[in-house]
């Protein structure tokens, strides 16, 4: 059994309290490797916010369970090394698919965890959900669930369409299953392609602006839920910047859409005080990665190609914590 606060992580209890009555919102970074752990740390230390490290179940099997309670060990000494001397970084589990994955991780150092029980029917969800917060909460590890289903794909499960989160159902879930917040459906989605282009209008500047999402269920579960710590997934907004340097540099990306950053900034100042954020790291990555193998096609010094990969990163989730989710200068101490 590794607990979390032997590592020197937190869990999101008082992260989330803060962020609702300050009115904003804790990035929730995914990472695989290395050069992306370096990037969130770097940011978060430099820019003082609290941060959540999310793995994924993919994430977790490549880069391997007991590699990571050493890497989210590492990552806390070197946000001290950089100046920060009380940081607080949660590992957090995201789209936990079953109660067995949820435990694992709370007994390797995760201090948080989500069971997402989403695209379960409701009393099952409910079941799992309460299995795992009644496991996690033993060791203090907070437990996120989820209501609602987005659409598009999550690992190997598809929909089609959003089911939006019903309000009507959200007391009922918290109180039976205990959850310390709630993952809901508000018409955000996950990866690249969020939004058709017929569903879109377009701007002066001759951009696609989706259909802005479903506040009115947000203000809903708001008020059935007050104070309680919302999650928003899907909530990359993907930069066309990174999409025109990719399809520059030999990519295909045709059509990528992802939900505008004001959107996000006035979610971030309600009860949303998570919101995760995936693709625009896979996306910033790659497009810095494109770049180096079609101007110097000569370079083989991974460095050479992972380092500017890295810089492009940092500068990205600095500018999502500065001027969309406002975590700057919020860390307790
Ligand atoms: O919500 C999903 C995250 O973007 C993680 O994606 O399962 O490909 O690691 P993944
Ligand atoms: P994006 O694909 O929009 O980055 O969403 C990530 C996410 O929700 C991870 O759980
Ligand atoms: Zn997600």
């Amino acid at each position: 059994m590794v607990s979390y606060k032997k590592l020197g992580l937190v869990n999101t209890k008082e992260m989330f309290a803060r962020a609702i009555k300050g009115g904003y919102a804790i990035p929730a970074f995914n990472f695989n490797n290395m050069e992306q752990l370096q990037a969130i740390v770097k940011a978060s230390a430099e820019t003082k916010s609290p941060v959540i490290l999310q793995v994924s179940k993919g994430a977790r099997n490549y880069a391997n369970q007991t590699l990571l309670r050493y890497m989210a060990e590492g990552a806390v000494e070197y946000a001290k090394e950089l100046g920060c001397a009380h940081p607080e970084l949660v590992l957090h589990l995201d789209h936990g698919d079953s109660f067995e994955l949820c435990k694992s991780c709370c007994d390797m150092g995760f201090s948080s965890v989500m069971i997402d029980g989403s695209q379960l029917p409701y009393d099952e969800n409910v079941a799992l959900t309460k299995k795992v917060v009644e496991y996690a909460h033993q060791f203090d590890v907070t437990v996120e669930g989820e209501l609602g289903v987005l659409a598009g794909v999550e690992d190997e499960v598809k929909a089609e369409h959003h089911t939006y989160t019903k309000p009507e159902e959200v007391v009922d879930f918290v109180s039976k299953t205990g959850v310390d917040s709630l993952a809901i459906s508000i018409g955000t989605s996950h990866g690249a392609y969020k939004f058709k282009p017929e569903q879109c209008t377009l701007n002066a500047k001759g951009r696609l602006v989706p259909p802005p999402l479903a506040f009115d269920v947000l203000d809903g579960v708001m008020k059935e839920l007050p104070g309680f710590p919302i999650v928003l997934h899907g909530s990359s907004s993907v930069p066309q910047e990174y999409i025109d340097t990719i399809n520059k540099f030999g990519g295909k990306m045709v059509a990528a859409i992802g939900i505008p950053e004001d959107e996000l900034r006035k979610a971030a100042k309600s009860a949303v005080c998570k919101i995760n954020i995936d693709s625009d790291s896979r996306l910033a990555m790659t497009a810095a990665i494109r770049k180096v193998f079609v101007e110097k096609p000569g370079e083989f010094d991974p460095r050479k190609y992972l380092g500017p990969a890295r810089d492009s990163m940092e500068a990205l989730y600095k500018h999502k914590i500065i001027n969309v989710l406002g975590s700057n200068n919020h860390l307790a101490q």
